[in-house]
């Protein structure tokens, strides 16, 4: 292997999924603070938990240089060069969320053990589903009173439809909590001591030898009839189904005393893939060809009028980007010099001179790129394979507030439609316009680039949420559009039909069984 081909190896890519509070900023500091890329902790949380407006968070992020939100985290840890992607979440859910997880090659799940499986958390796990890759899941909070771990299995395997293997499993919990019985380490790794003596070897058998208080404990006893029980009758270890994204490793600790962190970050590096090949236009593209390649996952606009210029996120498939390099835009053909990027580490702005597959960078954007557009040195013009669509859920009707300035209001939409910002839906009785998002700051970005970049004001009824399933075969008779199921046409007219809610379109499918329906995030 070259030392090119070793760098890219080296690489780790992947992003963090969670409900807001399940401790997504705590476990990423604490891997920050393993890999020193920052000095004290709080640094994310500060960044976190500055109690922005989300209207103001844009022009705020504009004076941080970007760092608010969505970036890139790097850090070097033992021999790997480790990316965690942030997924914008709390108030900045957006389609950018779905989004990021195209870029990743894995993900790590972090669950409340006292919540168990929450709504944002089954939304991404199903992007990360619907895409094949690793899933690693660490059950936080385990200093507190939470749900039984057995049942937190079962509520993997039902809930979210994945298998399970723990690699290791705690012993009591909350004011009980005496640390993890590690089955990957074979050893236990106790709460309530540090230093060295924090880790005790088990025998062969997986049990602790010679005296050790923690044999009187009757939660020992317990902990090794539940060892016994996953032995026997748990899911099989299987790397295979690890990489397949079938079965997932499962972490117990706890984030904010720094419990069992470490010993996920070591066994998920392990595990966690590197750079994996992308589908394209001229088959798989291997991380470790030297010709460069990458696609833009998410373009961050700017949302101040005086400041046009935009983010484009690109994540590197293939060779290595040299700041300066000349690249082709793969959909217009066009050559582009790259000769501004950025890529952000914790919360200091860098300017990024090399990067390599598995890496992400910004580039400045003055309106040369889309989502899922393709950069290539390659001549042949090649195209990674499309974005998915993602199933929007909540909407607006949006109308221009000046009926005179209809041409401008047009083109925005199309534009800000086109470049992803939100989707487009057309109703199939009154022509009327409807906006489709999967977060509600969609909506505000959206209004406020219509007013400063179309110079249009807009009016947006809201419309709540909403259903969407796609008509497959695209036939479908419009009678069947009424209040309950109202039917609409995509950007690329195709009928989706919006319903009330689960219990419309079960009523639906049961009156209109030839109506055959589908939703794009569920991979069909
Ligand atoms: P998020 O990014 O997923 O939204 O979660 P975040 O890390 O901000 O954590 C949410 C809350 O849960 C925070 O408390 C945090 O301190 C707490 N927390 C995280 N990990 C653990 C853990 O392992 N055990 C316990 N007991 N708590 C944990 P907060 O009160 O909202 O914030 P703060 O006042 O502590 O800053």
């Amino acid at each position: 292997m070259n030392s090119f081909q070793k760098e890219v190896q080296s690489r780790k890519t992947f992003a963090i999924i969670s409900h807001p509070d399940a401790g997504k900023t705590t476990i990423t500091e604490k891997l920050l603070l393993f890999g020193g890329a920052i000095r004290d902790a709080g640094t994310v949380k500060a960044r976190k938990t500055g109690k922005f407006a989300t209207s103001d968070w844009m022009e705020i992020e504009k004076q941080r240089g970007i760092s608010v939100t969505s970036s890139v985290m790097q850090f070097d840890y033992k021999d790997c060069k480790v990316n965690i992607v942030d997924t914008p979440g709390h108030q900045d859910f957006s389609e950018d969320t779905y989004r990021t997880l195209m870029a990743v090659d894995s993900a790590v799940m972090v669950v409340d053990a006292a919540k168990g499986i929450e709504d944002q958390t089954m939304k991404l796990f199903k992007v990360c589903r619907m895409r094949g890759i690793p899933i690693f899941t660490f059950i936080n909070k385990m200093d507190r009173q939470g749900k039984e771990p057995l049942e937190l299995l079962a509520e993997l395997e039902e809930v979210l439809g994945i298998e399970s293997y723990p690699m290791n499993w705690p012993i009591g919990m909350g004011k009980d909590f005496e640390g993890i019985y590690d089955r990957y380490n074979n050893r236990i790794e106790q709460f309530k001591v540090d230093g060295d003596d924090r880790y005790i070897p088990l025998n062969e058998d997986g049990e602790l030898e010679g005296s050790h208080p923690l044999m009187d404990s009757p939660l020992y006893e317990q902990t090794l009839d539940e060892i016994m029980l996953l032995n026997e009758a748990g899911n099989e270890y299987s790397v295979e189904r690890i990489a397949d994204g079938e079965l997932t490793p499962v972490f117990f600790g706890s984030a904010l005393t720094t419990f069992g962190v470490q010993t996920f970050l070591d066994a998920f590096l392990d595990f966690a893939p590197s750079p994996q090949p992308r589908q394209s236009s001229k088959g798989d593209i291997d991380p470790l060809s030297e010709e460069f390649s990458g696609f833009i996952f998410k373009i961050q606009a700017n949302m101040n009028p005086k400041h046009r210029d935009r983010i484009a996120f690109l994540r590197i498939c293939s060779g290595k980007f040299e700041r300066g390099m000349s690249v082709n835009l793969s959909r217009t053909g066009k050559s582009i010099n790259l000769s501004s990027s950025t890529q952000f580490m914790a919360d200091e702005r860098e300017t990024v001179n090399t990067a390599v597959s598995g890496d992400i960078i910004g580039l400045y954007d003055t309106g040369n790129y889309q989502i899922g557009d393709t950069l290539t040195v390659s001549r042949d013009m090649f195209q990674f394979e499309k974005l998915p669509q993602f199933t929007p859920e909540i909407f607006m009707k949006v109308s221009a507030k000046n009926v005179l300035k209809q041409k401008h209001f047009h083109k925005g939409i199309n534009q800000l439609v086109q470049e992803g910002a939100i989707q487009l839906f057309k109703t199939v009785t009154m022509e009327e316009y409807l906006l489709g998002a999967v977060g509600q700051l969609q909506f505000e970005v959206f209004e406020n680039r219509m007013k400063n970049e179309y110079n249009t004001d807009v009016i947006m009824e809201r419309v709540g949420n909403k259903m969407a399933r796609w008509v497959e075969g695209n036939e479908v008779d419009e009678k069947l559009n009424s209040s309950r199921s109202i039917l609409v046409k995509d950007r690329y007219d195709q009928y989706a039909f919006l319903f009330e809610n689960e219990f419309a379109l079960r009523w639906f499918q049961d009156k209109n069984p030839d109506v055959k329906l589908y939703n794009p995030m569920d991979g069909k």
